[in-house]
């Protein structure tokens, strides 16, 4: 049976960061719906020409199309064994619709940690972050710097700052996230799924706490 882990938390909350550590020990795929539309955006595809605004601006892309992009790229074949999504879903028709897609390839979200971060950490998170223009390897200037400015450690290519994490967007997209995405912990907590897991620690620690709590996978 495939294994689908859901990571649940705030812009900032260090979704990203862990969906790296856990996919690697697991060897699953780290499915990242900001990653695919960003790719999207950069490759002017149609899919990221209609996303681009909405991430700009710090909302939600629209329901219907990123259910489409997660639907098919869980679809391919290195998700045979299950996934760690980051950031999918984010509203409840999106997890609703995550059931569905899903029981087509009989599996279900088997866990939903949920990465609790204190609100007045996550600004100071975002506004320091360094991502890599190859891979989107992540770095913060003080909590995880880079061996050398502005150089990925691990493929050398540049790091750069997310547009939308200029100031005024992460207020907004931290606004957007608590109305919009935070009812899913109560959603997923109905259901017995959801750890909470204290994500105000160092990041070893939160992967420690993490890896003690998701399941094997075969
Ligand atoms: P997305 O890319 O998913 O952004 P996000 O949810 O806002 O989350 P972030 O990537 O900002 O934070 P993260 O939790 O991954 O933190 P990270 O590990 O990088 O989405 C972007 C946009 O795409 C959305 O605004 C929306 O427009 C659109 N979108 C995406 N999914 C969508 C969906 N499902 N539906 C509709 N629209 C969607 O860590 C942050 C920083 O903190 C880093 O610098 C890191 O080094 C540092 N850090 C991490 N952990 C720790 C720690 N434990 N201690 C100290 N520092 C830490
Ligand atoms: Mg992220």
């Amino acid at each position: 049976m495939p294994v689908y882990i859901v990571l649940l938390g705030a812009p900032g909350a260090g979704k990203g960061t862990q969906a790296a550590a856990i996919c690697e020990h697991l060897d699953l795929p780290h499915i990242s719906s900001g990653n695919i539309f960003r790719e999207n955006i950069n490759n002017r595809t149609d899919l990221g020409k209609t996303a681009k605004s909405f991430l700009d601006s710090g909302d939600l892309a629209p329901d219907n199309i990123t259910i489409a992009m997660i639907r098919e790229r869980l679809s391919r074949e290195d998700c045979s064994r299950g996934a760690v999504l980051d950031g999918f879903p984010r509203t409840p028709t999106q997890a609703l619709a995550l059931d569905e897609i899903l029981s087509e390839f009989q599996g279900k979200v088997d866990v939903v940690p949920f990465i609790e971060v204190e609100e007045n950490l996550l600004i100071a998170r975002l506004t320091g972050r360094w991502t890599c223009r190859a891979k989107g390897h992540i770095f913060h200037e003080i909590n995880n710097p880079p061996q050398e400015p502005g150089i990925c450690d691990f493929d050398g290519s540049e790091l750069f700052q997310r547009e939308d994490d200029e100031a005024e967007t992460v207020a907004k997209r931290i606004r957007v996230y608590l109305e919009q995405t935070k009812p899913l912990i109560d959603f997923f907590d109905d259901k017995g799924l959801l750890k909470v897991i204290e994500g105000s620690q160092p990041i070893r620690q939160v992967t420690a706490e993490l890896l003690s709590i998701l399941p094997k996978v075969s």
